[in-house]
């Protein structure tokens, strides 16, 4: 059972240490409770899937402790830099690109070449400050449950998942962030949150750029945007054929995967995190190898191959076009 403390110095410094020892600490946000993993550590942010049941990786907000610490990670524009200075910290979170030489584990991103940071208010920046790495943290709460903005919901709900959970008491703001993205001149509402549209918009002289309806649903990581390989995926592939790369899974190989142009393992013991945390790198490097296919071995189904298989399944689906382009199309 998670051990629940005050938010004292000594808080700050225990939650430090436990999430450098990558386990899950719940830490109070303005908006939410989070239930947070040192960001760069792809075996702690796999540990945030599991613990939250969810059946697909979608992209996790990190949380920094100041600007400065955001520009280690991602490449910041004059637009997105004056939002910064405005509302941080504060319930505003903003989609970047990131660096070249970010050090956020790819799962965090869901593979995506940007991230999604913000700067909260309270106890978490002192704990992010401590730990000196980013805190990748959704929600505090079972995937399909509503958020966790007490202490003691999260412990109803997460309690015998995780090690440890920081009370601040009540969440102040009870809702998520509102997440933007700069896109040249026009800022995007991503997600509506927190923060008010009309507040940015007074900040920046012009209405955001309303994301269609539809693709809101869909959630950012879901859309086209998101990361594909250029390689056709086929799925639970038995034998490798001519001219396929390889992605196995656990101890046993497909027939024929000497024939593979280039194999690479999600886990050689055919253990499901270890595979989370490999998955996105892999299937990039793969690509990038040039393969026409990647064919990939059969993943079971329980704990986190859901949310790999689900990620696979979205990899091998058809590609269509953007809905925005759908819409011209008519
Ligand atoms: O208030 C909050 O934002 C809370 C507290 C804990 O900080 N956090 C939170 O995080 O809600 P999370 O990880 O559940 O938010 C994920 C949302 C999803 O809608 C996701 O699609 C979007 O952020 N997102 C994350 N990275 C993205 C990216 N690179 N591009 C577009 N959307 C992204
Ligand atoms: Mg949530």
């Amino acid at each position: 059972m998670a051990e629940t403390i005050a938010p004292d110095e000594q808080a700050i410094q225990k939650a430090a240490q436990t999430l450098a020892a990558g386990q899950l600490v719940a830490i109070p946000t303005e908006t939410v409770y989070g239930l947070a993993a040192d960001a760069t550590n792809g075996d702690a942010v796999a540990g945030i899937f599991e613990a939250k049941g969810r059946p697909h990786f979608n992209p996790l907000i990190c949380h920094v402790s100041d600007i400065a610490m955001a520009e280690r990670y991602a490449v910041i524009d004059p637009l997105s830099r004056k939002l910064m200075d405005a509302f941080w910290p504060g319930p505003l979170t903003l989609v970047l690109p990131l660096r070249p030489d970010t050090h956020i584990h790819p799962l965090v991103a869901a593979g995506l070449d940007t991230v999604a940071l913000r700067m909260p208010r309270g106890i978490a920046g002192k704990i992010i400050a401590a730990l000196g790495h980013p805190l990748a943290a959704p929600s505090a709460n079972t995937s399909g449950r509503i958020s966790g903005t007490s202490a003691q919901a999260v412990a109803d709900d997460l309690g015998s998942k995780i090690a440890l959970i920081l009370d601040a008491g009540p969440s102040e703001v009870g809702l998520e962030s509102t997440i933007v993205k700069v896109d040249g001149d026009a800022v995007l509402l991503l997600r509506p949150g927190g923060l008010a549209a009309e507040d940015i918009e007074a900040l920046i002289g012009q209405s955001l750029r309303r994301m269609d309806q539809r693709a809101a649903i869909e959630a950012p990581g879901m859309m086209a945007s998101h990361y594909a390989p250029a390689a056709g995926v086929r799925l639970n592939a038995h034998e490798v054929r001519d001219g396929e790369a390889l992605l196995a899974f656990g101890p046993d190989r497909a027939a024929d995967a000497h024939r593979a142009s280039a194999c690479l393992n999600l886990s050689e013991t055919g253990n499901l995190r270890e595979a989370a945390t490999n998955l996105f790198d892999y299937m990039k490097r793969l690509d990038r190898l040039g393969g026409a296919v990647i064919a990939v071995e059969p993943i079971p189904f329980t704990g986190l191959g859901e949310a790999i298989n689900d990620r696979l399944v979205r990899a091998a689906a058809p590609r269509v076009p953007p809905i925005e382009e759908l819409e011209q199309i008519k």
